[in-house]
């Protein structure tokens, strides 16, 4: 398949994946730690992951905690908006310091108004899609998106089993994003999110997936000194490694 319009710059560290470490499975009484030590492992985004007990069974975190943590790290916060209804929230985070925000086209009423409004905060905006919302929700406002984040599990908690039919649905997004940036549009990230782990990471990059959130396989393998590096290493390797 043709990466050629592939959107994210390569460096050293990340030739060719995003990994984002989701702190839904970090120590919540040490977030400031274990945000450090993401970042001191070679992590390039903090996945933080927003919850309402309405939108999704489970609470989370809120703005307040997005500020508590910014000065900690250097990375973009990617605040995935688990809740409805969405647009109160934006302004929040971006004055908490989020970089990215996502949000559930169904959990909102006016979708192309809430990532209008996500970009006039100052922030990268996106669309996230559970396992059964289809890709046809990006199909009138590709032009407002700077990413999409396919849901690997249903939204709610870390730690479930990856889905496998998201695989094509990959592909898919891929052959759309593509298709638009081949015609001129802008770029469009694609990220994946839920039960990424050192086993199908390879398969979930070669299907299209720019960044990958992981939270349980990464917070989950601490070495014996507390660093996260062997893991994130262990991903980027078995994300390159071929099939
Ligand atoms: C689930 C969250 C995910 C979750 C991923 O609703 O959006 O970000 O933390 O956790 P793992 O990687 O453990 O599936
Ligand atoms: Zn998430």
């Amino acid at each position: 398949m043709s990466r050629s319009s592939k959107p994210l710059p390569a460096t050293a560290d990340a030739p060719s994946l995003r990994l984002a470490p989701s702190i839904l499975s970090a120590d919540f009484a040490r977030l400031g730690e274990e945000v450090r030590a993401i970042e001191a492992a070679g992590a390039d985004i903090v996945h933080f992951d927003v919850m309402d007990n309405h939108y999704v069974p489970n609470l989370t975190i809120g703005p307040q905690v997005c500020e508590a943590i910014r000065p900690h790290v250097k990375i973009p916060i990617d605040v995935h908006l688990m809740v409805e209804p969405v647009d109160a929230l934006v302004p929040l985070f971006a004055k908490a310091g989020a970089n990215y925000i996502t949000f559930h086209p169904d959990a909102s009423r006016h979708v192309d108004r809430t990532l209008q409004l996500i970009r006039a905060h100052g922030c990268k905006a996106g669309i996230v899609l559970n396992p059964a919302t289809p890709l046809s929700w990006m199909d009138h406002v590709m032009d407002k998106l700077d990413l999409v984040l396919l849901m690997s599990v249903n939204p709610g908690f870390g730690g479930q089993a990856f889905i496998p039919a998201t695989l094509q649905k990959l592909r898919e997004a891929r052959r759309r994003i593509d298709a638009h940036v081949a015609a001129g549009g802008q770029p469009i990230w694609l990220e994946v999110d839920g039960g990424v782990k050192m086993d199908n990471i390879g398969e979930i990059v070669r299907a299209g997936a720019d960044i990958c959130v992981a939270g349980s396989a990464i917070f989950g393998a601490a070495d014996a000194a507390g660093s996260y590096r062997g893991v994130m290493t262990g991903l980027r390797q078995a994300a390159a490694t071929p099939a």
